[in-house]
């Protein structure tokens, strides 16, 4: 693969986005930032979702974070920035949680206000401490997302192979273009990562006919048992099936697409 890895370009804080529900959002920011945590590499998680799937699958306390962070910077009382991430969920894996529902209402105005411009303003100081901020999006459109991919250096998209995939990627890539456009720089997406692909699908050819038409470069994530499976467990994907198809491929993405082909 020629194109330059996010870690080669700098690229550090990715936004897991897509405003489908249930196309592997938060199975790939786990899977692709416990595999990083792996690699040596010192990695944030964000739970940027009111659903709080991502939290729960580290911890069943109430914690929020994220909430408390933006809470903080709307009404004032903000304190230091590590008391809003927990301790070390993993050997160099961190959580900002969240489990907190009326996070969305916190950010209720379309316009990027002040309070995302602090967030943004916060993402770039937890830089200096993290290689890699990851923040698992919503399955929806608005504000919160805004402001979530408005503080990303770049995108990845996790979708499926199905004909709505089709519509809802263009108007996912507009609408990463128009908040792009409204803070002043591009936010590119990097990667479009088809989970629960079967090999055997004839079907599923033409749509990567489709979708190279998008000129994104495109990872799989095969349909396996494994990923359910170690989500109920509690554990990620590497603990549970290291040796997995779907480990494999995960494992692909996250030395292709974030540090290189270097460290396969
Ligand atoms: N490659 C895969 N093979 C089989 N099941 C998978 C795979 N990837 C994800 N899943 C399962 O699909 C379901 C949805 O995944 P996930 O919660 O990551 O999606 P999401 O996009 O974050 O959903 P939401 O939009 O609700 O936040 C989960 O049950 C997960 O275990
Ligand atoms: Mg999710």
């Amino acid at each position: 693969m020629d194109k330059k890895s996010l870690r080669s370009t700098g690229k550090r804080v990715i936004g897991f986005a897509n405003q489908k529900g249930g196309v592997g959002k938060t199975v790939s920011t786990l899977s692709i930032g416990a595999g990083l945590a792996l690699a040596g590499q010192r990695v944030l998680l964000i739970d940027g979702d009111p659903q709080g799937n991502l939290t729960l699958f580290f911890t069943s306390d109430k914690s929020s974070g994220f909430f408390d962070l933006l809470r903080g910077l709307t009404e004032g009382g903000f304190s230091q920035i590590e008391n809003y991430i927990l301790p070390e969920v993993r050997e160099n894996l961190y959580l900002m949680p969240n489990c907190q529902r009326e996070l969305r209402s916190l950010i209720k105005d379309a316009q990027i206000t002040s309070i995302a411009e602090a967030f943004i303003d916060h993402v770039r100081l937890l830089k200096s401490r993290f290689d890699w901020i990851l923040l698992d999006c919503s399955p929806s459109n608005g504000a919160l997302e805004k402001m979530l991919v408005s503080a990303c250096d770049a995108i990845v998209v996790p979708l499926e192979f199905q004909v709505f995939s089709i519509t809802g990627l263009s108007g996912l890539l507009d609408e990463i273009k128009q908040w792009g456009g409204e803070i002043g720089r591009e936010i590119p997406v990097e990667a479009l990562v088809f989970t629960k692909t079967e090999k055997r699908i004839s079907r599923m050819n033409e749509y990567r006919e489709i979708f190279r038409n998008f000129r994104i470069p495109i990872f799989e994530v095969c349909k396996s048992e494994w990923l359910p499976k170690a989500v109920e467990l509690g554990k990620t994907i590497w603990e549970t099936a290291p040796t997995s198809y779907s480990a494999e491929d995960y494992y692909r993405i996250v030395s292709q697409i974030f540090l290189g082909n270097e460290n396969e």
